[in-house]
């Protein structure tokens, strides 16, 4: 399924991410950057590749750059950026949302405590306005700002995400429709500003680089609608993260609200307050016989359609084009 190039890539992305993060290797605070290391999947107990998770973000920003026809290589530390966003994101995520497991081994927050997963969040997010800015040494100024004002943005939307994702577990007010601005913060943003930098880097035009932004919105959308649906009905052994957590928290996910409007038995039974963990099986199982997970798994395939519009609309070339439109569909049936 993974092809050669993609192969390679990910092999330059690790690279990238070690140097980067080697900017906190210090004598006097080592076990700080252990933790980084941790995370991030290298050291530790259980570390290799399933611990350091898909690296989607930095593939999607490097494959955009050569479908646009340009040199990967030097789009290296944009790459190491967003994979580095990301990893603030899921670190402080995990103190949010409780959540004791990631990839398949116990989240920092509790292995160390919130104080220092807050700390070690900061680290990565600091780290990838670093890694941003070095591509001063292959770029023009003028494009190094653009791309790091396009990952400063993203950054906000996520915030922006994360709050409408926590307001939301205390509400009962809302419909399907709100569901989209959430996932577009906390998600989409994020694979949005990845495309477009990478078209930014490419040297594509201004219409290409909307079209390529586009494409990682909806791929955004479709991603984070089937991260609801493995929250749910996923397998804790493959997703490496609990399979209960988002109906113990009250998360107002996809399949969730696609149930509580049909104001059936999961509607009446979630209006009687937060679920136990002796009732998540059979949530669940109610849940999907009131048919939230096709209605999920179709939101997703729209999603994933708007996407392939939009990537065939930006015109990628070659190899690395092929292997978007590939990342795409492989997206959309992941099992973790
Ligand atoms: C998990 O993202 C959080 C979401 C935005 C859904 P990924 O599924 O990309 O996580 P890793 O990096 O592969 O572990
Ligand atoms: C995904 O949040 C978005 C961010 C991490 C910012 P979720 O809470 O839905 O993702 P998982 O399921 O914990 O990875
Ligand atoms: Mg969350
Ligand atoms: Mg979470």
């Amino acid at each position: 399924m993974i092809n050669n190039l993609t192969l390679t890539l990910l092999t330059a992305v690790e690279a990238e991410l070690q140097k980067q993060v080697s900017r906190l290797d210090q004598p006097h605070t080592r076990p700080f950057h252990e933790m980084l290391t941790y995370h991030m999947g290298w050291t530790g107990e259980g570390a290799g590749p399933e611990a350091a998770g898909k690296r989607v973000r930095p593939l999607m920003l490097l494959l955009t750059a050569a479908a646009c026809g340009s040199d990967w290589q030097f789009t290296l530390p944009a790459a190491a950026a967003v994979e580095l966003v990301h990893n603030f994101s899921l670190v402080h995520d995990d103190v949010q949302d409780h959540s004791e497991k990631r990839r398949g081994r116990p989240t920092v927050w509790s292995k160390w405590g919130v104080p220092m997963a807050i700390n070690v969040g900061d680290a990565l997010f600091v780290m990838s306005h670093q890694a941003i800015l070095d591509l001063s040494q292959t770029y023009p100024a003028e494009i190094v700002v653009k791309a790091a004002g396009i990952l400063h943005a993203a950054c906000l939307d996520l915030t922006r995400g994360q709050f409408l994702d926590m307001s939301y577990e205390r509400r009962d007010d809302l419909e399907v429709e709100d569901y989209w601005p959430m996932v577009s913060g906390k998600t989409a943003a994020l694979l949005a500003a990845c495309c477009q930098i990478g078209a930014v880097l490419g040297g594509a035009d201004e219409a290409t680089e909307e079209a390529y932004r586009s494409f990682g919105h909806y791929l955004g959308l479709a991603f984070q609608v089937q991260d609801d649906i493995l929250g749910i009905w996923g397998d804790e052994a493959v997703t490496g993260k609990s399979a209960a957590s988002d109906l113990l928290e009250g998360k107002k996910s996809l399949p969730v609200l696609a149930g509580l409007s049909k104001r059936g038995e999961f509607a009446r039974r979630w209006a009687e307050g937060p679920i136990t963990p002796a009732e998540v099986e059979q949530v669940a199982r109610q849940l999907a016989s009131e048919s939230a997970y096709e209605f999920a798994h179709e939101a997703a395939r729209q999603m994933t359609d708007m996407a392939l519009n939009s990537l065939r609309a930006a015109n990628p070339q070659g190899e690395a084009g092929d292997a978007l439109t590939a990342l795409a569909h492989r997206l959309l049936s992941r099992s973790a």
